[in-house]
């Protein structure tokens, strides 16, 4: 047999500095995760300077650690792969500065990795899922739909105007006392609810296309609260707060299968796959599976370690172009801003998300 390829990967572009080691046949041979969630809850949101310094000290015992994990050496890697944008800054550089460094030290290939592609090529590891299908991308910081037609080929069909999905529940929970961070809090909240006591509109909903905004609706939200009677009805808010964000992501999404399913004419069961910490929400899946189901899509989530921001995604997407070839300079230069699709009609409005 011949000898498989193994990428280490970091990832550092926002509040998580990881290190992942994988082989070729989607095998993670190390996963190190070290979160600064816990630095940044006080603050109600990621700090970036703050972010920055703490990748900076966490980033090399997270290499260390994951060596140790997967009992190997410098030595035996064939490349590194590190997030090049888009993301904060201050991370970003912290971990393509320290994957230049390993790959000229050990003259290794290096890859510039797009943070979004991680997340878009993941069921790819997870699922061993072949090209083309479609992606939901539902994080703190994106919220798209991508038809992931083949390595390196991305069609966005559609992404927010403004909030992403994660960042809608996080003010969400702050506006209603809950914490930070704010999905998981307003998902429990939202358990002993009404998700119709409170009405709060569904953003861009007589439009006929893919983009999401979410500003309006955490707008409604602290209208509603502020002009409401005390005490106020958390767990009611909380619920119908989560059941607009995900009628959003349904209607958002039914249009996007109708457009992928139109490029496919002759493909059965197309798959669509729900990725990002959005994810990790049981209505919102339970709502997008329903959707799914009933337009014969075959719903593909990868486990939520995956999910989430992690370094094996990244890792993955260095082996992708590792197997062909692909690598990258090493006086590349961290994208800020990084689109997956160059040819992406720009979305009405403004300070449009990448
Ligand atoms: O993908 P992720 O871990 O990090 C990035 O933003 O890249 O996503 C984090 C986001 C946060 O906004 C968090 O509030 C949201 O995912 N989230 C949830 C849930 N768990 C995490 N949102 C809704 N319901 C949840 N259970
Ligand atoms: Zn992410």
């Amino acid at each position: 047999m011949t000898k498989q390829s193994i990428i280490l990967g970091i990832e550092s572009s926002c509040d998580e500095t990881a290190c992942a080691i994988i082989r070729q046949d989607g095998e993670i041979l190390a996963n190190i995760i070290s979160s600064q969630a816990s630095i940044h809850a006080s603050h109600g949101g990621v700090v970036p300077e703050v972010a920055a310094r703490e990748h900076l000290s966490a980033m090399r015992p997270v290499i260390t650690k994951a060596l140790k994990q997967s009992g190997l050496s410098f030595d035996k890697i064939d490349g590194v792969a590190a997030t090049g944008g888009p993301g904060l800054i201050g991370g970003v550089l912290v971990g393509t500065v320290t994957a230049k460094a390993i790959a000229s030290a050990s003259n290794l290939p290096y890859y510039a990795v797009n943070h979004l592609e991680g997340h878009a090529l993941t069921p790819r590891f997870t699922h061993n899922l072949d090209f083309p299908y479609l992606l939901l991308l539902v994080s703190g910081g994106h919220t798209q739909l991508l038809n992931i037609r083949g390595l390196g080929k991305y069609e966005r069909y559609g992404t927010t105007l403004d909030d992403a999905a994660g960042e809608a529940f996080d003010k969400a929970a702050k506006i209603l006392g809950l914490g930070y961070p704010g999905g998981p809090a307003i998902e429990e909240a939202a358990k002993s609810g009404n998700p119709t006591a409170i009405k709060l509109p569904i953003p861009r909903q007589r439009y006929h296309d893919c983009h999401f905004s979410f500003s309006g609706l955490k707008t409604a939200l602290a209208n509603a609260a502020s002009t409401h009677p005390e005490p106020l009805p958390v767990c009611d808010f909380a619920a119908s707060m989560q059941s607009a964000i995900s009628a959003c992501l349904v209607n958002r999404s039914a249009i996007a299968m109708e457009a992928f399913i139109s490029s496919y004419k002759h493909r059965e069961q197309p798959s669509f796959v729900v990725a990002g910490g959005v994810a990790a929400n049981t209505q919102i899946r339970e709502d997008l599976q329903n959707l799914a189901s009933s337009l014969n899509f075959t719903m593909v989530l990868p486990p939520l370690e995956f999910c989430t921001d992690n370094a094996a995604m990244i890792a993955w997407v260095g082996m992708e172009y590792h197997q062909i070839g692909m690598n990258t300079e090493l006086d590349f230069a961290p994208r800020p801003r990084w689109p997956l699709d160059n040819n992406a009609t720009p979305p009405p409005g403004r300070g449009v998300r990448q």
